[in-house]
């Protein structure tokens, strides 16, 4: 990575700020796309990133950003929506300009798209998804995510897809929820009884990431945990590290639609959209949302450097440290 000139969207967001602190400590040329009025959630970026300003609505920022790029990090996404039709106008349309705008650049070697697991739907309870299963999202967001690998795909340039399962680590907010319950001692049980997942740590997906820049151009990759969790296992984690014995709470399925609408009502009030909302309620009624990493272990030499355990505990201190818990 040392001196190569990197463009990365996103890098205000919880992956992207990972992602930017380990590339620049790795001696990369990393240069931002910033938004002049961003979210309201946005993280600092490293002082050695330099920043163009402009979105993924911006052809003419995007071109500029993109000139002399030899990598291109695209991160940029709508997880929620601000306002209908966000998912499509973001990781949809703003994926397909950026891909206008990288192709037009000389020397560009890697474009990493950053997709997703939700793009490929939810899982067998016995069996992982592997990259080449026929995706079936099951979400809004899922479909977006879809659409947008399509877009790079049709693109021609040196394209690898990184597709990461649920993320955590310092600066989420998603998974946040769960500590918090864990931390007043409920285990929140919602949907499916027995659940699985996979999980990558922030700071773990970041070094997959640039592992991705050296693929194989046409590349498709889960980067992950080697192996998923039954979703006690997760709960068990935080319980350690937040030394609570929690009790689980069983909340009925009929419980979750009308949740779902307050917290977007909430989330309109606020300016802060919740990750729990109508769409998420489509995701949550599937018990099995894992994937393989043994492609990304294979041929990118992806090992995570922590495991679930030590992951959830350096995760549960930050927030401590922050006054999130
Ligand atoms: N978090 C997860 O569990 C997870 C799992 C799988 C895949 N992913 C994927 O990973 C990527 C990053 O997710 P995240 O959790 O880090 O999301 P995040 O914290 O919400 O960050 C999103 C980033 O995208 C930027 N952005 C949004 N709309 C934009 C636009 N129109 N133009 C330019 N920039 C825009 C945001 O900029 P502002 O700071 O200006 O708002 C922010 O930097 C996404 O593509 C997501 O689909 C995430």
């Amino acid at each position: 990575m040392r001196g190569v000139r990197v463009l990365l969207t996103g890098g205000t967001g919880f992956v992207g700020s990972h992602l930017a602190e380990q590339m620049c400590a790795r001696g990369a040329d990393v240069r931002c796309l910033v938004r002049a009025a961003g979210g309201p959630a946005r993280h600092a970026l490293p002082e050695a990133a330099a920043r163009i300003e402009g979105s993924l609505e911006d052809s003419a920022a995007l071109a500029r950003a993109c000139e002399g790029a030899e990598v291109v990090m695209h991160l940029a996404g709508a997880v929620k929506e601000r306002r209908p039709g966000d998912f499509v106008r973001v990781n949809v349309e703003g994926t397909r300009r950026l891909c206008e705008a990288a192709a037009a650049t000389r020397g560009l070697r890697a474009f990493v798209h950053v997709s997703s697991l939700a793009a490929c739907g939810p899982s067998a309870a016995d069996r992982p998804r592997g990259e080449d299963d026929p995706p079936a999202p099951v979400s809004a967001y899922g479909r977006s995510k879809l659409e947008a690998e399509g877009c790079v795909r049709a693109s021609g340039l040196p394209w690898v897809i990184a597709r990461p399962p649920a993320v955590y680590g310092p600066r989420d907010r998603d998974l946040l929820a769960v500590f918090k319950c864990v931390a007043r001692g409920f285990d929140l049980r919602v949907g499916p009884a027995a659940r699985t997942v996979s999980l990558v740590h922030a700071g773990d997906l970041a070094a997959g990431l640039i592992a991705s820049a050296g693929a194989a151009p046409r590349s498709t990759y889960f980067i992950c945990d080697p192996s998923p969790y039954p979703w006690e296992e997760v709960v068990a984690a935080m319980a350690s590290a937040l030394g609570t014995r929690p009790r689980p709470l069983r909340v009925p399925r009929w419980v979750l639609l009308p949740a779902a609408m307050l917290s977007r009502l909430r989330g309109t009030i606020t300016g802060r959209p919740s990750i729990f909302n109508r769409d998420k309620v489509r995701e949550i009624a599937h018990a099995h949302w894992t994937c393989s990493g043994a492609r990304a272990a294979r041929e990118l030499g992806f090992a995570p450097a922590r495991t679930l355990r030590e992951g959830i505990a350096q995760t549960a201190a930050w927030y401590r440290e922050q006054g999130w818990l």
